[in-house]
């Protein structure tokens, strides 16, 4: 069978490249005799793997030494209560940007341990079409640290800027945005992302964490969320999601085979200009978000008819351009054109949707 393109939110596209190599390497990994599945991680081989896994991912996101990366499971949800658990005693409150459903869940998860968080600023009103444009002032200056989520996946935006938090560590969630493009991690104090979208299948999450924020973990607190001993353990204080991590590896390694990070971004830029070029050309498709907070991974639209909305994801199903459904919350379509999606799958989805316009007409 034929692969289609598949443009799902998470669990996503895995570049062809890297399924093949961990096809060949599925049975015998190496001179190990097994599969990297069945080997146990405190074997020479798996060591090799994660801190070769751990080099390539310094490596692209040029990780300064001064932070730990982390493999840790529960995925990004996990991570909601791990942040607040990991440092809000540095100070006893933090403050929360909301700009859509993620952020929203990570402040409320917050709350709900019954820390002081507050919401300095959010989109809601404006259903989250936008993202917050934040100063410095609007911070608590004692906060323990102002949590964001880079890339809005279900709302298809992204900050177009890094918001200057002075002091206070900024703490991102960057599921569906990490890898895509080079960012500045000595910006930020936590970056965290579950793998499935962009790095690896699910069941991984990584972390990467300043040093110096290592110590501020509540002390009545799972030892399982505690990022001071992942780190201790070199991310093997039980046992790691072993096979995400070795994927991530592979993918990390076909990322720096292209070129890294500068080269990633131009080609997620050209995919993303194709469609958001098509978008603003024509009237029958509605982009919701505001031109300056457009994510380059999750592009969303609607033709202003939920039946033709419906109609439109389950024809170009039919046609192997799969999973356009947008959120079940927030209905339309949405393309998720992450690493793995190549051009093509982008110019297949733009001439789909000229067909499906010209055979449509709206009432
Ligand atoms: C930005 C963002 N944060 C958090 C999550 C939740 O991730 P997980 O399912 O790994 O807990 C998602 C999932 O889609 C996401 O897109």
């Amino acid at each position: 069978m034929q692969r289609v393109y598949n443009f799902s939110a998470g669990p996503s596209m895995l570049p062809l490249a890297v399924l093949e190599k961990a096809a060949a390497e599925l049975v015998c990994y190496g001179e190990s005799g097994m599969s990297v599945m069945e080997m146990s991680h405190r074997s020479p081989e798996y060591d090799a793997i994660i801190k070769d896994a751990e080099a390539k991912i310094r490596t692209l996101m040029q990780i300064p030494d001064n932070y730990k990366v982390l493999f840790l499971q529960g995925g990004a949800s996990t991570q909601f209560a791990a942040v607040p658990l990991n440092l809000i005693r540095r100070t006893g409150k933090a403050d929360y940007i909301v700009s859509g459903q993620f952020s929203g869940k990570a402040f409320k998860e917050a709350q709900k341990l019954g820390y002081d968080v507050k919401c300095v600023a959010t989109t809601k009103d404006d259903n989250f079409d936008h993202v917050p444009v934040v100063t410095r002032d609007m911070f608590r200056p004692d906060a323990a640290y102002v949590h964001i989520c880079f890339n809005n996946t279900i709302y298809g935006t992204k900050y177009p800027y890094i918001p200057d938090t002075g002091d206070i560590p900024l703490v991102a969630d960057m599921s569906s945005c990490i890898i895509s493009e080079p960012v500045d991690v000595s910006k930020f104090g936590v970056i965290y992302a579950g793998a499935q979208k962009n790095m690896a299948p699910a069941g991984m999450t990584l972390v990467i964490v300043r040093e110096d924020l290592l110590d501020y973990a509540e002390e009545k607190m799972p030892t399982m969320l505690e990022w001071k001993t992942m780190a201790e353990n070199g991310s093997m204080y039980n046992t790691p999601p072993c096979y995400a991590i070795y994927m991530a590896k592979l993918v990390y390694e076909w990322i720096l085979g292209l070129g890294g990070l500068e080269v990633m971004q131009a080609m997620n830029r050209k995919k993303a200009d194709l469609l958001y070029g098509y978008l603003d050309s024509q009237d029958y498709y509605i982009a919701p978000v505001k031109k300056e907070s457009r994510s380059m991974m999750n592009v969303t639209f609607v033709t202003g008819d939920p039946e033709l909305d419906k109609k439109f994801a389950s024809e170009a199903g039919k046609v192997g351009l799969k999973s356009l459904k947008g959120h079940r919350s927030v209905g339309g379509m949405r393309a998720s054109i992450y690493n793995a999606m190549p051009y093509e799958g982008v110019e297949a989805l733009v001439a789909f949707m000229k067909k499906f316009a010209a055979e449509n007409p709206k009432a």
